[in-house]
Order: C-alpha cells, then structure tokens, then sequence
C-alpha cells in the first residue's frame, strides 16, 4: 500500500510517498480494514508537520503520517466516512495512505443517493470538522433563538458550525472571509459580516471562534460564553463570560448524523495522494474556499 510519511518535523520535503507492506484483516484486533478513496487535508495537518504539535505526541518520531479525515470502502463493501483521533492514537495512525485499519467507533456510513454512487471526496471533507462544530455548539450550551456569532464561517468549523446552529435555531450571524459573503449568506446566517468589521460588542449570547480571533470575546454579552477551536486563541475569562476550547473526540452517533444532515461543504480541488507536498504547499499558501482532498 502507498503511504505519505513525514521523515521528521519540517517543511514541506519532509513529506515523501514510500509503499509499505499491506496490513491484512488478521492484523486488523477489532479494527475494520478501509480502502481509501479520499483524505482532506486540514490545517492541523500542515502545523503537526511543521512541529508546532510536537507537544501533544512527546514519544513520536519520524517516520509517521499525518491526516484525520477519510472516506473509503470496508472489505463487506460499505462507503464509509470518518475520523482518526490523530493525537489520542500518538500520532501512530494517519489518513494519507490507501489502507487504514480503522476503530469502528471512527467512522459512519456515508448516505448513498438513489443509484448514485457516494460522493467520497465531498464526504472526507465533513467528519473531523462538522463533529467539531457540533460539539463546540454543544459546549457553547445556547438554545433556540439565542444570539450566536460564528466567527471563521468560510473555513470548514465555522461554515459547518452556521449549518448546525441554523437548523438548531439559534440567531446566527456569520464573520466571511472578503469576497465570500455570499456563499455564507447561502448557509443560513441571518447576518454576513466581512472580516474587517468589527461586531458589535456585548451583544451576542455566544461566539463560536473558528477564526483565531480572541479578540471577538467583545462580542459577547457579560455572563455569555465563547468556545475556542484551539488553546492559544482562547481569551481569558472576563465579564463572567465562560471561555471553553472544544477538543473533538470521535462519537460515531453525531458523525452519522452529520453525514446524513445534507450540509453544504466546499473541495477546493483534489490531487492524488503521492501530491500530498503540493496539497500543504496550496494550503499554506493561503486564499482557499474548502479543503483541498488527497484521493487514492
Ligand atoms: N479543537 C479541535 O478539536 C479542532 C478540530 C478541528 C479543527 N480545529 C481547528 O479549527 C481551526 C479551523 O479549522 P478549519 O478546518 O475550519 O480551517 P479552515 O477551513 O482553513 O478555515 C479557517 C477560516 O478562518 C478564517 N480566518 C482565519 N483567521 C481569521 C481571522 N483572524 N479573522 C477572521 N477569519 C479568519 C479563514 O479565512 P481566510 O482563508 O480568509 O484566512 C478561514 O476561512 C483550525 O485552527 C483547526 O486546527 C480544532
């Protein structure tokens, strides 16, 4: 099988395609062998590269490979979708590769549309960041018709997260990258602001910060809550205000849901696994609308 490895933290080099020896289903102590079709590239995938995770996993070294998000086959012929917890596995199981001995508690069917065959590649783009919008809205903790502000709407948190707050009915207003105010318009967000605005402060019940922009805890009102997507762009605590960080943990019930939710989601473009240097150079580069997908 083919595997992207990163031989040691660094820059984009340090990713090289090395086949390896296929790991059969006797191999697999109650994991389920998946033929991969599709990994999104997330940010986290650049940063753990570059070593700023390094932290998070003390006893790895190179070799080893990255990625969260796939979509494949089982052997029993399923689509499936879904997530490696990468850091809670050591950094010892990634999805830049075409075999993953998946935990059955990673993944969920990927709804297949009448005689169609399933959208692979849109589906690795959904599970790692719709779950963490899900459970960062669980933690922000509002209820229907309270004001909600999704900060980082064009990326992949925070375009999920406007979803799942609409449906839930809270009152949501939206920050878009520039140029992109009518896409996330689209998503349901009663209210667009462009990046260079600034909310209004103390006025809303909970921020959802998918941008690193802790400054947005003006926004919330006193004894509100703001949940981060990561520690350092978690605020202090003021105002009574509770700052939460969400971390995302695998929950096959809500990945399911998810996937069957119809959410919008953004595949700036694919390229085959072996481009993987390519796909964190594009990423990294900045300006993308979606995730760019490694595909098998
Ligand atoms: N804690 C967890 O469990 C967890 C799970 C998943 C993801 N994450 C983290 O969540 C973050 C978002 O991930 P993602 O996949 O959604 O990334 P993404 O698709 O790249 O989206 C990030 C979005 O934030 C925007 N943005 C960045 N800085 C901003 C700022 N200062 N003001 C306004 N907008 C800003 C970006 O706009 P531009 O493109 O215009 O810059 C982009 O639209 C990442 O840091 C990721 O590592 C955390």
């Amino acid at each position: 099988m083919r595997v992207v490895e990163v031989q040691q933290y660094g820059g984009i080099d340090t990713l090289r395609v090395v086949e390896r020896p296929e790991p059969g289903p006797e191999l697999a102590q109650g994991r389920v062998r998946v033929r991969l079709a599709a990994a999104a590239v997330n940010p986290v995938d650049t940063a753990t590269r570059a070593g700023y995770t390094a932290a998070l996993v003390p006893d790895l070294t190179g070799p080893f490979v990255l990625g969260w998000d796939f979509a494949g086959i089982t052997d029993d012929g399923q689509a499936v979708a879904g997530f490696v917890p990468w850091f809670e596995q050591g950094g010892r199981v990634g999805t830049y590769t075409s075999v993953l001995l998946a935990d059955p508690a990673w993944f969920a069917p990927v709804p297949v549309p009448d005689d169609r065959p399933a959208d692979l590649v849109a589906a690795s783009t959904m599970p790692l960041n719709a779950v963490t919008a899900a459970q960062a809205l669980r933690l922000a903790g509002l209820t229907a018709g309270q004001r909600l502000l999704v900060t980082g709407a064009s990326g992949g948190v925070g375009g999920f997260a406007v979803q799942l707050a609409v449906a839930a009915g809270l009152d949501v207003t939206a920050v878009a990258s520039t140029g992109d105010e009518a896409f996330v318009a689209g998503l349901g967000a009663k209210t667009v602001l462009s990046r260079t605005a600034t909310p209004s402060p103390r006025s809303f019940d909970g921020v959802l910060n998918a941008a690193s922009a802790p400054e947005a805890i003006a926004a919330v009102r006193d004894g509100g809550v703001f949940v981060a997507v990561t520690d350092y762009s978690a605020p202090a605590a003021e105002r009574g205000v509770r700052v939460d960080t969400v971390h995302v943990t695998p929950d096959r019930e809500q990945l399911a849901e998810v996937l069957a939710a119809g959410l919008v989601t953004r595949v700036a473009g694919t390229l085959p696994l072996a481009e993987a240097a390519e796909a964190h150079r594009r990423l990294e580069a900045g300006g993308l609308r979606g995730k760019l997908v490694l595909t098998v």
